[in-house]
């Protein structure tokens, strides 16, 4: 196995004492080296280290057990605390991800691979749901498009397709979900080569739980979270708009873009404001999930009342 999984592995065992004993002051101090997954001594890969991003807000954890606990994760049922107690199923190593469609370099990767592709990173990242509740995240992950430079997409691809793996043995729940599985996900590919989206391998210093998308998920935080489709086996470049499972379950309340935008209601509630997972009142949500400054130009002249 590659990384060891969360229960056996505690953020104290990854983490410079300092860092753990007071992660404000560390944060404070700039400093590069955050901390390194530790592997199994019987593991022959190098062992994971990250470095803090400068990509990262500066707002109070959701706490790890909430973050862990409160999911969406269809294929291991449809209640918040399900995935948490069913996705040990799933079985994330060995793993490989399937690159193809319009890239000069179609190819298979395991985990390992990928994370040698660029250094990982830890970003903090406010999540928002479509449901209208949020958290703020402590991602460990690489920039999308280093890998999908790795790829080298062909000059006419402009959409990127993901694909979370789906085995009916593994995910016996799948069938109650009400959405066709596998669970798909697209983004245009100017979308999928921003600095701020991600491919995450952890979180809060440990490998992802299952429950949270393990071994590798997407995370796009200027978008509602059904956009970070979770424990991928397939990304493909094309030429199309790719389908995307919430919009195919139903079209009239969930689009393509699915951009976080507090003016355009959800037909069933308002997105003006958010439930901060552990708070009492309600935040304003904000344009592009607060992330406007650097996302908004990827949308200009675009309206985003259609394109929602
Ligand atoms: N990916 C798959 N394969 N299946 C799912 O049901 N749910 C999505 C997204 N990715 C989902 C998925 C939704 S609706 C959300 S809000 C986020 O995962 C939740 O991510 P989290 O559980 O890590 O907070």
């Amino acid at each position: 196995m590659l990384i060891r999984k969360p229960a056996d592995l505690r953020y104290s065992d990854v983490t410079p004492k300092e860092l753990y004993l007071n992660r404000r002051r560390f944060l404070a101090a700039g400093s590069a080296a955050l901390g390194a997954l530790a592997l199994p001594p019987t593991s022959n890969a190098a062992s994971l280290s990250f470095s803090k991003s400068s990509y990262t807000v500066d707002e109070k954890l959701t706490p790890k057990d909430d973050v862990t606990h409160y999911n969406n994760y269809y294929e291991f049922g449809t209640g918040k605390e399900e995935p948490a107690r069913y996705a040990n199923t799933l079985i994330t190593s060995p793993w490989t991800v399937e690159f193809g469609g319009m890239v000069n370099k179609p190819q298979k990767l395991d985990i390992t691979s990928i994370i040698k592709i660029a250094p990982l990173e830890e970003r903090i990242y406010r999540h928002r749901c479509v449901e209208a509740w949020s958290m703020v995240i402590p991602w460990i992950g690489l920039p999308l498009s280093a890998v999908l430079k790795q790829v080298d997409p062909k000059p006419g691809a402009k959409y990127v397709a993901f694909q979370t793996l789906h085995d009916p043995k593994q995910m016996p729940r799948g069938k109650y979900a009400g959405i066709d599985l596998p669970y798909v996900e697209g983004l245009r590919l100017d979308e999928a080569m921003h600095p701020l989206a991600i491919l995450a391998v952890g979180l809060y210093g440990e490998s992802l739980p299952n429950q949270n998308g393990a071994p590798i998920r997407l995370v796009t935080p200027w978008k509602y979270g059904f956009k970070g489709i979770k424990s991928i086996v397939k990304i493909t470049l094309t030429d199309k708009e790719p389908p995307c499972t919430w919009n195919i379950t139903n079209a009239r309340e969930y689009g393509f873009y699915s951009n976080v935008n507090p003016q355009v209601d959800h037909p069933r509630w308002t997105q003006a404001s958010e439930r901060r997972i552990g708070e009492l009142f309600k935040r304003k949500t904000l344009p592009f999930n607060g992330y406007a400054d650097q996302v908004a130009g990827l949308y200009s002249g675009m309206d985003l009342r259609k394109f929602y």
